[in-house]
């Protein structure tokens, strides 16, 4: 006696082809819309759009601690510079390496009065 073959398996053959369809629409569109966000944060930046406290996240609370408190660096706080000399130690020897490239000088004051305002009364 013989087998009848055994069928195709169960479930809808349009099914696969909507995924293989879909499956690389959807990683274009994901790629798309990251692209977008990281182009709106790079233009935020250039516009001096990105406040003090993220700037400060991002760049310094690795050395100086997530309050500014001191870590591997010096605590900040309280801050009482100047701009033209918080500036210039922004610029000097081993944050001119490390941030040269990624701050403004919009940045810088921004920084500034963050800092400043975490022991404002
Ligand atoms: C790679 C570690 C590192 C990063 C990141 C870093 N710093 Fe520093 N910073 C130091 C060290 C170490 C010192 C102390 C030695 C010196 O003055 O160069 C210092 C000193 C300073 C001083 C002088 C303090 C004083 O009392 O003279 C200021 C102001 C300062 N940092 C601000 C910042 C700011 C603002 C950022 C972020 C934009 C930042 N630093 C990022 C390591 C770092």
């Amino acid at each position: 006696m013989n087998e009848p073959p055994p069928s195709a398996p169960p479930g809808n053959p349009v099914a696969g082809k909507l995924i293989a369809l879909g499956l690389p629409l959807v990683i274009v569109a994901v790629t798309a819309v990251v692209g977008v966000w990281f182009s709106q944060r790079d233009r935020r930046h250039r516009e001096g759009r990105v406040e003090g406290p993220d700037l400060y996240r991002k760049h310094c609370a690795e050395c100086h601690g997530d309050m500014a408190q001191g870590a591997t660096a010096p605590g900040l706080r309280p801050m009482t510079a100047e701009i033209e000399a918080f500036q210039a130690a922004l610029q000097q020897g081993l944050h001119a390496q490390r941030l040269e490239k990624k701050l403004f000088d919009s940045d810088h004051e921004r920084l500034l009065r963050y800092l400043k305002s975490l022991d404002a009364k």
